[in-house]
């Protein structure tokens, strides 16, 4: 098997782009298609602040690393969840590849910071807790780009992940999940502009980006996960890649250019009605927002129903 760019033996081998790359083309693949996506959906240019959520995974480590390698200027952040060695595993490995490679980063726990864990915050709601968990980081992604006079937060979901959610809101035509599903999500008030540079490579392409560079990060998936319904998605698309690849990066790239368009209206429709939370000042359509609400409600004594993540 020989290197496509250079001939020189190959390394990893991509059915979806019918190609074999070397170590050195394959890094130079990597940061194409990450050049690529930063530009064909217009995320950002060299003059904006970027805050990049890590969480010590190899997806969210290697979008760091390649968004430096771009020359872009990028801080982290990291949210400790309180999920027991899960997390002090994840916070040891952020902040190694910070030290290591002179980057700032920012630390939010949410025991320390807001009083509660995810484990206790799901019992309290009586729903799975990766709903707690993504209510909390996108209201915590949020509010450190504002108050960081950040102009963009940046995450690291890859292409296997959008698609395994895109599967999950065709399946139940979901027009409003939809609508907010694309990789850029433009700034509204009291909202930071957040992108998803990592739509064009998959999951093993950036384990395999990561074990090249010899960045260390957290192999296990969050003991919390069992049972979401989006693994067992990405399971099917697998399957479907195995019997056509390149099947799976179609499905979502047409969406982008083709399906979006007409589900971006239903995304939308809740703007006009949103006001100040009176505990955060966070946009929010009722007194106060989701997030305030689910903290009062963990750390207080009543159960909570909150909204599904999305
Ligand atoms: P997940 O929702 O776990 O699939 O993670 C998707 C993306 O969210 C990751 O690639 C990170 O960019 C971000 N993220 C997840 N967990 C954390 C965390 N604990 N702290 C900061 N960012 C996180
Ligand atoms: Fe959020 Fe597992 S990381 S529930
Ligand atoms: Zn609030």
């Amino acid at each position: 098997m020989k290197c496509r760019r250079c001939r020189q033996p190959a390394v990893i081998d991509l059915r979806r782009h019918n190609a074999a790359f070397c170590s050195d083309c394959f890094l130079h693949h990597c940061r194409e298609q990450v050049r690529r996506a930063i530009s064909e959906f217009s995320m950002f240019g060299p003059e904006d602040r970027i805050l990049v959520a890590v969480s010590g995974g190899k997806d969210s480590l290697a979008l760091w690393h390649l968004l430096r390698e771009l020359g872009y200027s990028a801080d982290g952040l990291y949210i400790g969840l309180g999920i027991g060695g899960y997390s002090e595993e994840s916070e040891i490995r952020t902040r190694a590849f910070a030290d290591d490679h002179g980057l700032t980063l920012r630390v939010i726990s949410l025991p320390e910071d807001h009083g509660y864990d995810v484990e206790t915050a799901a019992q309290r709601t009586r729903r799975a807790p990766c709903g707690a968990c993504g209510l909390s980081k996108r209201h915590l992604f949020n509010r450190a780009a504002l108050d960081g006079g950040y102009d963009v937060v940046a995450t690291g979901h890859n292409l296997d992940d959008e698609a395994a959610v895109l599967l999950g809101n065709v399946l139940h035509w979901e027009p409003g999940y939809l609508g907010r599903q694309y990789p850029v999500l433009p700034a509204t008030e009291g909202f930071a502009r957040k992108v998803k540079p990592l739509v064009r490579l998959g999951e093993r392409e950036m384990a395999a980006y990561c074990v090249l560079l010899g960045i260390e990060y957290q192999v296990e998936e969050c003991p919390m996960a069992e049972g979401n319904r989006h693994l067992g998605y990405k399971e099917v698309l697998n399957d479907l890649e195995a019997r056509s690849p390149g099947s799976k990066a179609a499905f979502l790239a047409s969406f982008f250019s083709r399906g979006h368009e007409f589900f971006r209206d239903a995304a939308g429709g809740e703007q006009e009605a949103l006001h100040g939370c009176v505990e955060c000042g966070s946009p929010t359509t009722g007194e106060v927002c989701a997030f305030c609400a689910l903290r009062a409600r963990v750390v207080g004594d009543t159960p909570v129903t909150i909204g599904r993540k999305d």
